[in-house]
């Protein structure tokens, strides 16, 4: 059996992937310092411990044959809240885990590498990352280079993974579909702009898929690229009562644009995304119908709001 140790696991991504693995033949832990949460419940082995900590980290990097590693500030706003943290854990500790790991690695990038640009970008396509968020995933994807490790960049991604981690109300496809049910307005910036987007449980799929393959390299992973009016108008239709869209000038801080291709991916794992955005509001809908959640507008489930009043320790 296998010793996967997921860094970061408890984050959103983190909670499809541990449901993925689980009962899979595979010994999963999971070591992450909780930053948006108090408690760890899910029934999984779970050490408390943030990835600054080398000596302890170490223990568990030593224990283990593949490590997925989601541990990170995530998100453009996020990131520029305490830009040295930032680096730190973005960037330098993935320098220093491709100093001090020699098993199989999976990393998460994110398709914002490639900024704003024409065209289908695939992997070879010129990179303009436009935020710190974009700048320390390349700065990571480059320390990772020369190890065995599959790097994701993904596209944003959208829907409930699993029942118990945080959801993030901050991804596009979640939040347009909160606003839809509670305003019955969708405020749209811009609106011509596209982005990649892919459901959380996809990833999940994704990399249970790269667990067994023996391969290397960068892969970009995509449900499908939507324009943002278009998305908009996906989430509108999917509820029956009246939801207007209001186009507004987009906002400069937010500059990106771009399609990906991920047929490379696709074609050497043979795999095929498998949820749409209809599933993603329909979870997403049902959660708020069940009234389990008292305040979805509460800023633990946005990262940048979070890490404003909280700070990244
Ligand atoms: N969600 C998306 O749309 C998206 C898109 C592209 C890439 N990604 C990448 O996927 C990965 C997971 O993203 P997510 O959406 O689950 O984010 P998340 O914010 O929900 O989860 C991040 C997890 O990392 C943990 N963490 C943060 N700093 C840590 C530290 N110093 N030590 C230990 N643990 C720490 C947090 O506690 C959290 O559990 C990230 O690397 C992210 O860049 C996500």
């Amino acid at each position: 059996m296998k010793n996967i140790l997921l860094v970061g696991g408890a984050g959103y991504v983190g909670g499809a992937v541990s449901d993925e693995l689980c009962n899979k033949n595979f010994n999963i832990r999971i070591y992450d310092n909780l930053l948006y949460e108090n408690t760890f419940l899910k029934k999984i082995e779970f050490i408390y411990g943030d990835i600054r900590d080398k000596r302890k980290l170490k223990i568990h990097l030593n224990w283990a044959d593949i490590v997925i590693w989601m541990a990170a500030i995530v998100g453009d706003g996020a990131c520029d809240v305490n830009k040295e943290d930032t680096i730190e854990i973005n960037s330098k500790c993935v320098k220093w885990l491709s100093n001090n790991f020699d098993g199989k690695i999976i990393f998460f990038s994110t398709c914002s590498v490639y900024g704003a640009q024409n065209g289908i970008l695939d992997e070879n396509s010129q990179l303009n990352p436009l935020s710190l968020y974009a700048k320390t995933k390349l700065d990571a994807e480059k320390f990772l280079k020369n190890k065995n490790a599959i790097i994701f960049r993904l596209g944003t991604l959208f829907g409930v993974g699993d029942t118990y981690s945080r959801l993030r109300m901050d991804l596009v496809v979640n939040y347009l579909t909160m606003k839809a049910h509670f305003n019955r307005e969708l405020t749209i910036f811009g609106g011509n702009q596209y982005r990649p987007l892919l459901h959380v449980k996809d990833v999940a799929r994704a990399v249970r898929a790269a667990i067994n393959v023996n391969r290397k390299g960068i892969y970009n992973l995509k449900f499908d690229n939507y324009k943002i009016l278009d998305l908009a108008n996906i989430i509108k239709k999917s509820f029956k009562s009246k939801i207007k869209i209001k186009k507004t000038k987009m906002m400069f801080q937010d500059t990106r644009n771009y399609k990906v291709s991920s047929n490379f991916f696709n074609k050497t794992f043979k795999f095929k995304p498998k949820y749409d955005i209809k599933y993603g509001v329909k979870q997403i809908s049902e959660l708020i119908n069940s009234n389990r959640i008292k305040n979805f507008d509460d800023i633990r489930y946005t990262n940048q709001l979070y890490l404003k009043k909280y700070g990244t320790k």
